[in-house]
Parts: C-alpha cells; structure tokens; sequence
C-alpha cells in the first residue's frame, strides 16, 4: 500500500471567525450545505450515522438527509436495519457531514425518535417505484442473503404482487427517524492544524457558542 505518512493538505480555503456566525445553528447548517450544493460538491447531503447498541457497541454508516428544520434532522432507512435496533434500544445518534473541497466538518449530536407515520409515508410515496420496492425486498436489512440471484428473485416477486400502475405500500419496517439536534459543531480547516471550531450548546432559550481547541 502507498505510505501515507507524509500524506496530507494545508487548509488554507477560509476561517470561521465567530462573527461569521449566525447565532442559531441551523441557519448556519443550511448556509453551509447550500454552499456544498452551489459549489457542485458530490452528495453533500450524505452523512455519517453514529450510534450504539444498549451494550455501547457502536455502529456507523452512510444515510443520506431528507430533512433539516426546527424540529431537526431526517433520514430515512429500515426499523429492523443494525441501525433501526440500536436506535430503539439507545435513542441518540451523531451525525457527520465532511465537505472536503471546502475543509469543513459539522457534527450534530441528539435525541432520536421516529418521524409521523404520515410523513413517512409521504416520503416513501415521492421515491422512485423502483426504491419504494427495493424497501420491500431488503428485509431485514442488513440480515445475510445468500447470493445476488436470491435478492433478483424477491424484488421479481415483488415486481408480480405490485404489477405497474398499483401503488406500493410503504412497509411498517420502513421509515423516518429525526434527530433532535442538541449540540453542533463548525469545524473550519485552517493551515498547520490550527482549525476553527464552533460547538453550540442549548442554553435557556437560545444556544451558547463556544470557541474549541483545534
Ligand atoms: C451514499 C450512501 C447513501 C446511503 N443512504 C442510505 C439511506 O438514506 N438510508 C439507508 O437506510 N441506508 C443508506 N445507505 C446504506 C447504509 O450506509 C447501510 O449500508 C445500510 O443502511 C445498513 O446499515 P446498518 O446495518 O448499520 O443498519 C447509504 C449508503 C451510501 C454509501
């Protein structure tokens, strides 16, 4: 494999002052990822889902975001997924999103519980047919499948039972969870390691800013 010991970038792209910031960390979150968007970056609405199992074994992988609002942060997956069970034995989670091309990193950790049925359902209902029955064939997620043709086999099935033209239920096992969103963190890369970090924290009404070590 490459060394990569003497791999590594210089952020020198731009520094969060605490000025820059809006006081509530939402805005600042959404100015950010419409910036990803503008700028053409790859999926910047892709994150990392951390979360942990009642014995603290954790788990994380790659959910795409669907929602961002006062309530908080939405995606999307199946109930019966490593995921889905950690989260109903453990209800909290942090969320990555690492924008490389612009040197920034925003975490946000919180409480977690299923969106609406209704919105779940709205949701599942403005996928692609083909996704609504990919969610139909991947259950359980994440259990074994012995082979590719297995998988060919239940989605043809499926194709059967809801030929075109008949809506595709949304399955029970499938559906939204929202972070309630109780601490983020800004992170600017800065040359020489030197980063700007911004978390905020729920304080009273508002939330409190704090400067961290890089
Ligand atoms: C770019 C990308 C986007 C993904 N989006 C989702 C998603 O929105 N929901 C989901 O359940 N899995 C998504 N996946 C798959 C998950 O990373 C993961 O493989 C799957 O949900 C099973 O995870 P679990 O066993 O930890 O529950 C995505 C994967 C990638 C690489």
């Amino acid at each position: 494999m490459t060394d990569l010991t003497n791999l590594r970038l210089s952020y020198t792209r731009a520094e969060l002052r605490r000025s820059d910031l809006n006081p509530d960390p939402l805005a600042q979150f959404q100015l950010w990822l419409n910036e990803a968007l503008r700028d053409g970056l790859r999926e910047p609405y892709a994150l990392s889902l951390a979360t942990a199992d009642a014995a603290g074994r954790p788990g994380v992988r790659t959910v795409l975001l669907r929602g961002a609002d006062e309530r908080g942060l939405t995606f999307y997956t199946n109930y019966d997924s490593h995921k889905g069970r950690d989260l109903e034995a453990n209800p909290q989670a942090e969320l990555l999103f690492h924008w490389a091309e612009h040197e920034r990193q925003v975490r946000a950790y919180g409480r977690v519980e299923r969106v609406s049925e209704e919105e779940s359902t709205a949701y599942f209902h403005a996928r692609p047919r083909e996704s609504q029955l990919a969610a139909h064939a991947s259950d359980p997620q994440s259990a074994p499948i012995v082979d590719r043709e297995a998988l060919e086999a239940k989605l043809a099935e499926l194709h059967a039972r809801f030929p075109e033209g008949t809506p595709v239920p949304r399955p029970d096992f499938w559906g939204g969870y929202r972070v309630r969103v109780a601490e983020w963190e800004f992170w600017q890369g800065r040359p020489n390691r030197m980063h700007d970090r911004f978390r905020y924290t729920r304080g009273g009404e508002g939330w409190r800013i704090e400067r961290l070590m890089p």
